[in-house]
């Protein structure tokens, strides 16, 4: 028996068992990058947590760091960009963004061309960070707005107005706990919605082990039966999570299936990747044929 047999052996006797961690994937996917190949540093704990990153990170004509250089997140590469640039128009469309976090897409819908874009933030810390970014960057088309979009979907009345060509959601559906609800709110805002979500991929079942998830969960809307996870939220302390405790995360079927009772006739996958280590999928709903 080889030393590492021998090892697992007893741990498996204690009732433990020994597991290799997954590699890290790569921030330029499969096959690994050869030697010449340049890949984005990434930015450090602390630089993420103050946002000062995004300072050093991202240039316009208004703003440009004697350092610019591109980095990448704690989590890798943002794939969402590529379906951003490929496969959004946001020329003169009234953007109507959810959830900002630190405005990096906002800045990035302005330099696209946007004619305005309405943010809303749900934590005051990060809507600070907005308003500096809005400040810096020169993004005089944006407005942040400091509101709880679970309670705009419970029908709060919203501190901003329409009307809105589209509604911009990324990284932000799957830290509420009832998505239908939200959708149904998105669809009420603009005929579009551009949607970035974790959702839960058969495929990679093991993932969803942990005690963040709660097994089998299912929500039931307008007849509706919607199958997922729960899964449990960092907390408010936290600066990306969810308000609430729990959120919902669906499987694609009942993704789709959601879009469809919120009223999108049009729904178009875009693609599927790991974003943050996790599946993630990235859709184009159109209220209209
Ligand atoms: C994971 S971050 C996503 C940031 C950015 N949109 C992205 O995709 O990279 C989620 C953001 O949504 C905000 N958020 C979460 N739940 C919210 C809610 N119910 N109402 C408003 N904002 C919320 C968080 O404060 C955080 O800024």
């Amino acid at each position: 028996m080889t030393m590492t047999r021998w090892i697992k052996a007893i741990f498996r006797r204690l009732g433990l068992e020994i597991r290799r961690l997954p590699k890290e994937i790569p921030p330029w996917g499969y096959p690994p990058a050869p030697p010449w190949m340049h890949t984005a540093p990434l930015i450090t704990e602390a630089e993420a947590e103050s946002a000062d990153h995004l300072f050093s990170t991202l240039a316009n004509r208004v703003y440009c760091s004697e350092q610019v250089t591109l980095r990448r997140t704690p989590q890798g590469e943002d794939f969402r960009l590529k379906y951003l640039l490929l496969m959004l128009d946001v020329r003169d469309l009234s953007v109507l963004e959810l959830g900002p976090y630190r405005g990096h897409h906002t800045f990035m819908l302005d330099k696209l061309g946007a004619k305005r874009i309405v943010a809303v933030e749900g934590r005051e810390g990060n809507l600070r960070e907005c308003e500096k970014v809005k400040e810096r960057f020169g993004l005089e088309k944006a407005t942040f707005v400091l509101q709880n979009i679970e309670e705009l979907a419970d029908g709060a009345e919203p501190r901003f107005h329409g009307p809105f060509d589209l509604v911009f959601c990324l990284g932000l559906l799957y830290h509420l706990p009832d998505p239908v609800k939200a959708l149904c709110w998105c669809r009420r805002q603009a005929p579009s919605l551009f949607l970035g979500t974790h959702y839960v991929e058969p495929a990679e079942a093991d993932r969803y082990t942990t005690s963040h998830f709660t097994a089998d969960a299912s929500l039931e809307r307008n007849g509706q039966r919607f199958h997922g996870l729960w899964y449990h939220e960092k907390g408010r302390e936290h600066g990306p999570a969810g308000l609430s405790p729990r959120s919902f995360w669906p499987y694609e079927p009942d993704l789709i299936a959601m879009l469809e009772l919120a009223g999108y006739r049009r729904i178009h996958v875009l693609g599927r990747d790991l974003q943050a280590g996790w599946p993630h999928i990235t859709i184009l709903a159109k209220a209209e044929h």
